[in-house]
């Protein structure tokens, strides 16, 4: 990262605090690593992403079920998926001294070396041999393998038994209720089930503000699709492209995105194809979301540990098979850092800086700033709070009498409020109101009727 997009970050960061977007999970003790909280405008914000989700794949479209799975799932579940084994490991090793721990392909890919898909040894020869040392010039212990999941027991009961974990992925909350989707809605193959929950990774070391974290939330869909050999493909592209309609309508157009295919041999354990959307943050471009496919992988795995079986009968072709799966897996935070890094804007306007969050309307946590001109101007103050009011019933909109004008507008655009909405004395006399544009700071003089279905339009609900 460079000094600029450095300093990008970390102005990004202080705003989401100062803002009450994000702050450090359990602050006041000190903090724990790779946790954060949501303030009530980055709650706010993540709601609506997760909304517009939800609307356009869910409520939008006849061929997708919705679920909301438990989060702490039977041992069992995470061995037929792979999850215990060595599968969901990452390679870890110790600064000899301070016993500080280190992802070593991250130590790895930071000297300059390839560090995806290596075995322990290889990743132990590259240490040796380029006498690689930890980020505080110590000696590195041999890497061994780190299993990401939280474990934890059921109750009190010993053995294997009460073995639990804390799901890594929603994804086998879906596999897992495959059969009961199918049982109790009037499914058809190809169809899809989506869920928008909580994830948690034991990560070795979480980084870059809420990109990488150990508790994170993930909208998942696992869209199964028959079985047939020369189609997947094409199921897989109109999902890339799907998803990457979905990002340019909450305001990541093709300018912030790529595309990264995965080579094939260094595929997820359960992985026959898998293409990352990503996203330039200013650490990097790195992923946003994963869209991988799955093969029937996790339904055999699953039919074979549980002894149920998972096929789906095809009334059009008269036949049983267990499905295949196109799998688009979004994180909610790092789809918020991306919508926050994107908009994320300074300028001048009339020779003075500002700050702006340039948010699409549609995500924008508070979507008008309802201004009276004076504040001791009771008349004034009572027509601008009845027309809060009545906006309030439908969105998160704020009330602001404090200080000049200008500052009123200032403060909305730092945490990207779209509209502000100015009521002065020829409000009183023909009921139209000033509404500014948060990002050319243009106004136009409209009546009530045409404020609403302007925010209407571009809030589209
Ligand atoms: N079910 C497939 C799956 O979980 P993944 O690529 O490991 O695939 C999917 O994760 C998405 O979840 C990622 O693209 C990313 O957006 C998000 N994600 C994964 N690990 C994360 C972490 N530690 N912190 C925040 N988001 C994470």
């Amino acid at each position: 990262m460079n000094e600029k997009e450095n300093n990008k970050m970390d102005k990004i960061v202080s705003l989401c605090k100062r803002r009450g977007f994000v702050f450090q999970g359990s602050e006041i003790y000190g903090g724990l690593r790779g946790t954060w909280d949501l303030g009530p405008l980055g709650v706010a914000l993540n709601n609506n992403l997760k909304r517009e989700w939800w609307k356009m794949f869910v409520d939008g479209r006849e061929d997708m079920y919705g679920l909301d799975a438990s989060i702490l799932m039977n041992g069992k579940v995470w061995d037929a998926s792979g999850h215990t084994g060595a599968g969901f490991c990452d390679p870890l090793v110790e600064d000899t001294e301070t016993g500080e721990r280190y992802r070593a392909d991250h130590l790895l890919k930071d000297a300059g070396h390839e560090a995806d898909g290596l075995s322990l040894e290889e990743i132990d020869a590259i240490i040796v041999d380029n006498k690689i040392v930890s980020p505080n010039g110590n000696p590195l212990s041999p890497a061994r393998q780190f299993n990401l999941m939280f474990e934890s027991r059921i109750g009190a009961t010993a053995g294997d038994e009460g073995r639990v974990y804390l799901r890594p992925e929603t994804a086998q909350g879906i596999f897992v209720n495959f059969k009961n989707v199918v049982d109790t809605g009037r499914v058809k193959v190809p169809f899809g089930i989506a869920q928008v929950g909580k994830a948690f990774r034991n990560e070795i070391t979480p980084r870059n503000f809420i990109f990488r974290s150990r508790e994170f939330e993930q909208m998942e869909i696992e869209y199964f699709i028959p079985p047939d050999e020369d189609i997947w493909e094409r199921y897989h592209r109109e999902w890339i492209d799907t998803r990457k309609d979905w990002f340019a309508s909450i305001g990541l157009t093709a300018e912030h995105l790529g595309e990264e295919v995965h080579p094939r041999d260094k595929l997820a354990h359960y992985a026959r194809a898998c293409t990352d959307i990503t996203f330039k943050f200013p650490f990097g471009e790195q992923e946003l979301e994963g869209i991988a496919a799955r093969g029937n992988y996790d339904l055999i795995q699953h039919q074979e540990a549980s002894g149920k079986p998972l096929e789906f009968f095809d009334e059009g072709r008269k036949e049983k098979y267990v499905p295949h799966v196109i799998e688009p897996s979004l994180g909610v935070d790092r789809t918020f850092l991306a919508v926050v890094c994107a908009a994320y804007t300074k300028d001048e306007i009339d020779g003075e800086q500002r700050t702006v969050l340039k948010l699409h309307p549609r995500v924008a946590p508070v979507k008008a700033g309802v201004f009276p001109l004076m504040k001791n101007k009771p008349e004034l103050m009572e027509k601008a709070r009845s027309l809060y009011e009545k906006l309030r019933r439908r969105w998160n909109v704020f009330f602001d009498v404090s200080g000049a004008i200008g500052r009123r507008y200032r403060r909305m655009d730092e945490i990207g409020t779209p509209f502000g909405i100015t009521v002065d004395f020829d409000s009183l006399d023909d009921g139209t109101v000033t509404l500014r544009d948060r990002d050319t700071t243009k106004q136009q003089r409209v009546s009530e009727e045409e404020l609403i279905s302007i925010m209407e339009e571009q809030i589209g609900w």
